[in-house]
């Protein structure tokens, strides 16, 4: 069967059973089962039994609302592959943003600064900043045991250089200088109302930001100042950004809030002087 004519009749499934974004995902996984590039996919390329039962097996998994990057085991990020698991966040194309803050924050500064990525997941941001600007030392932690080792296969594969710790929050480091962090800041009344993509697959420990949603992300704040921290990029929910801002303002920074694609309020910097 030709992969097109089988991504087409997966896609009206997918549709048929309110999976967001139906024909691209129905593409990416005929094209994982067939183990074919995009070009060969448009080329005309045809799928084998084998290719056929594998696709059935990713397409009843994913009518199961299991997230298409846990089935392929990968996510794209700043132009780079991801290794993914079910232990780890599946990057968000809005966290590109925090990236850019960092590098801007770099770029700004005369001697080499540490950044320190707190709550890296799979290391999408710590393993980007450090293969952007290898001169700069990057550190990420992780409380989670098991998303600091897909972290670690990330920066391995990737040959970044990225010294990943396990702990909560800034506590396994001795010194940051930057810091950026998208942490959970969903409210713990709201996670049974994720979409079960979220709900069911990611992990919670991903997601639950507190009552308020923001409580991680105030309590970083505040650790940024104990550990005299000059810029940090934090990564907030919708509606949540000028409650951040009047938190790290009280801690004494300067604050401004960067808008992502959509429009909405993503990421809020902080700067002590
Ligand atoms: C929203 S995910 C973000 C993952 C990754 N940075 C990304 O953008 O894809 C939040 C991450 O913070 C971690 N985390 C949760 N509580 C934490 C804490 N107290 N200290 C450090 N990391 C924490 C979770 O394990 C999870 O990997």
């Amino acid at each position: 069967m030709k992969a097109r004519f089988a991504a087409s009749r997966l896609a009206e499934q997918f549709e048929a059973a309110g999976i967001p974004d139906a024909a691209f995902e129905a593409e990416l996984l005929v094209r994982a089962a067939a183990g074919i590039s995009r070009s060969a996919y448009f080329a005309g390329a045809s799928l084998d039994d084998e290719a056929l039962r594998r696709l059935d097996e990713l397409a009843a998994r994913r009518l199961r609302r299991e997230p298409a990057a846990y089935l392929i085991g990968k996510r794209e990020f700043y132009g780079r592959e991801f290794v993914v698991t079910p232990a780890t966040l599946i990057p968000r194309p809005e966290t590109e943003l925090l990236v850019e803050c960092v590098l801007e924050a770099a770029e700004e500064r005369s001697v080499p600064p540490t950044v320190v990525d707190v709550g890296t997941g799979c290391g999408c941001i710590a393993v980007t900043v450090a293969l952007e600007r290898p001169f700069l030392r990057v550190v990420a932690t992780d409380i989670s045991p098991a998303a600091a080792s897909v972290a670690w296969e990330n920066a391995r594969r990737h040959g970044a250089r990225v010294d990943i710790v396990v702990g909560d929050l800034l506590s396994p480091v001795r010194t940051a200088d930057i810091v950026a962090a998208n942490l959970p800041y969903i409210p713990t009344e709201e996670l049974r109302q994720l979409e079960p993509e979220l709900r069911e697959w990611e992990p919670w420990v991903a997601f639950d930001g507190g009552p308020s949603g923001t409580d991680l992300i105030e309590r970083l704040l505040g650790e940024c100042v104990a550990r005299r921290v000059s810029f940090a990029a934090v990564e907030v929910g919708y509606g949540q950004a000028a409650r951040v801002r009047r938190c790290a303002e009280r801690l004494g920074a300067s604050t401004e809030t960067r808008t992502d694609l959509a429009g909405i309020e993503r990421v809020v910097v902080a700067r002590w002087a």
